[in-house]
C-alpha cells in the first residue's frame, strides 16, 4: 500500500508512465458519456482538495487523482438508456448500474503498476457502516483514497444538475454529508470538504490537472 514516505514509495516514473494512460482510457469514455467524465474529472479535483486537507503526500494524491479521473470508467457498460434516464431507476435497472464498480475495477487492474487505481475505484461506493456496494466492506477495510473520494463523488453528484433535477446546493449537500459522516462516510473527509467548498480552496496537487464541467451520478453518486 502507500505508505507516506514509507517502504513501498511510489516511483514518480510509475505515474509519468501511467498519465497518458488514464487520458486515453477518459479521452474513449469521453465519447461515450461526457457527463459522466466531467463528473469525474470534477470529483478529482475535489477528491484531491481533500486529500491536501487529510494531509496526503504529493505522490499519493497524484494517485487519488488518477484514480477518480477514471472512478467511473465501468459505465461505459451500462446501457446510456439506464444512464440517462430521466427519472428513478428500477431495482433492475439499479442493479446493472452498479456492476459498474466490478466492470471498472476489470479495465482497471489491466494497468501495469502497483498502486490501487484500480482498487480505488472497485471501492468508491462501500460505505463505512457496510451498506455499500458492491462487497458490502467497512470501516478501515476501505481504502482512504476511497473514503475521500466516495464523499467528493458524492458533493460533486448531488450539486450537478441532472435530468430530473436541477443541482442541489452546496449547503444543502453538506448537510446530508454531514448527516452520514462517522455512518457511512468518512468523518475526517467530510469535514475536509465542507472547509474546502466554504473556503473555496480547491487546491490542486501540484500535479496536472484533466479539465472539469458539468453533471452525471445518480443516488448520490452512482
Ligand atoms: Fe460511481
Amino acid at each position: 500500500m502507500l505508505s507516506e514516505g514509507g517502504a513501498q514509495r511510489i516511483d514518480a516514473r510509475t505515474l509519468d508512465a501511467l498519465r497518458p494512460t488514464i487520458a486515453t482510457l477518459s479521452a474513449a469514455h469521453r465519447y461515450r458519456d461526457s457527463f459522466a467524465v466531467e463528473h469525474q474529472e470534477r470529483a478529482a479535483e475535489l477528491a484531491v482538495a481533500i486529500g491536501v486537507q487529510l494531509g496526503l503526500g504529493s505522490q499519493r494524491l497524484e494517485v487519488l487523482r488518477l484514480s477518480a479521473i477514471v472512478h467511473d470508467i465501468g459505465k461505459i457498460a451500462v446501457p446510456a438508456e439506464i444512464l440517462g434516464k430521466p427519472g428513478p431507476l428500477s431495482d433492475v435497472e439499479y442493479a446493472v448500474v452498479k456492476t459498474h464498480c466490478a466492470i471498472g475495477y476489470d479495465i482497471l487492474r489491466h494497468l501495469h503498476a502497483p498502486l490501487p487505481i484500480a482498487e480505488i475505484a472497485y471501492q468508491h461506493h462501500e460505505r463505512l457502516d457496510g451498506s455499500g456496494y458492491p462487497r458490502g466492506l467497512s470501516g478501515e477495510g476501505i481504502l482512504l483514497e476511497a473514503r475521500i473520494l466516495a464523499v467528493a463523488d458524492m458533493f460533486d453528484a448531488m450539486t450537478s444538475h441532472r435530468a430530473y433535477r436541477s443541482g442541489l446546493s452546496a449547503d444543502f449537500v453538506l448537510g446530508e454529508l454531514h448527516a452520514k459522516a462517522g455512518r457511512e462516510l468518512d468523518a475526517d473527509a467530510v469535514e475536509a470538504c465542507r472547509y474546502v467548498s466554504l473556503t473555496g480552496s480547491l487546491v490542486r496537487s501540484g500535479m496536472q490537472v484533466v479539465r472539469p464541467a458539468s453533471a452525471a451520478d445518480a443516488n448520490g453518486g452512482t
